[in-house]
């Protein structure tokens, strides 16, 4: 790991992987960042990209060892910011799609505009790495988790953002549970200064039995 043996790589590796132009809620990324450099996935996928925030530092960062991902969103705008006008398809994936592009991982980034339920139905790849922030209701985290964590190669990557949230705290409970059900022993990760709301990262790898 290019890391300084406490899980956090040096601002010098990590600058050239970070976008600071894309708004979003990379709220952990020096961690997930870190946590990405330590097991080299190569099959990456992530539920809730919006602009891209942090599906581009990842794919700037799997590339350097051939690895891909595949976003999935509906780009429809109205799940997190139901007020902004302009966040209407097919403006946001038009603009996520340009964020890719001029930010150079075109070429290794997927885009399926399609809801996350639907896109697990036809999914058959093995996961090596999982980073869920779509919608954050208790019934749609905990489908996500469902459909999409049997995916996960046995020591893949499973991460969630806004676990802790105290304005989504379905996101928790589905976390827990799922946790508890496949027995596991996830790492909550809080950053510093901590992140609004309460936010941790979520995060650890999967056995078998997920
Ligand atoms: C919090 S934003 C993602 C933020 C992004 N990861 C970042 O760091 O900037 C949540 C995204 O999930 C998408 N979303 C919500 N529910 C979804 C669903 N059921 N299927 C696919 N995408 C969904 C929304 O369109 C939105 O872009």
């Amino acid at each position: 790991m290019s890391g300084d043996g406490n899980g956090l790589m040096s601002n010098v590796i990590l600058a050239p992987v970070v976008d600071a132009r894309t708004p979003g809620w990379f709220h952990h990324g020096a961690q997930i960042l870190a946590l990405v450099d330590q097991h080299r996935p190569r099959v990456c996928v992530e539920l809730g990209t919006w602009l891209g925030a942090s599906a581009i530092p990842v794919a700037r960062l799997i590339r350097r060892w051939g690895g891909t991902l595949t976003c999935v969103d509906t780009w429809a705008g109205d799940v997190h910011e139901p007020s902004q006008p302009a966040a209407t398809p097919p403006w946001m994936l038009l603009s996520c799609a340009r964020n890719m592009i001029e930010a150079g991982v075109g070429a290794t980034v997927r885009l399926i505009p399609a809801t996350t339920r639907e896109v697990a139905q036809s999914w058959t790849d093995p996961i090596d790495y999982l980073y869920i922030d779509a919608d954050h209701a208790y019934e749609s985290v905990a489908a996500d988790l469902r459909a999409w964590a049997p995916f996960v190669k046995p020591g893949g990557l499973i991460l969630g953002d806004d676990y802790g949230n105290d304005l989504y705290p379905g996101v928790k409970t589905a976390w827990d549970e799922f946790e508890q059900t496949h027995g596991l022993n996830l790492t909550r990760f809080q950053s510093s200064p901590p992140a609004p709301h309460g936010v941790q990262l979520i995060f650890g790898t999967v056995g078998a039995q997920a």
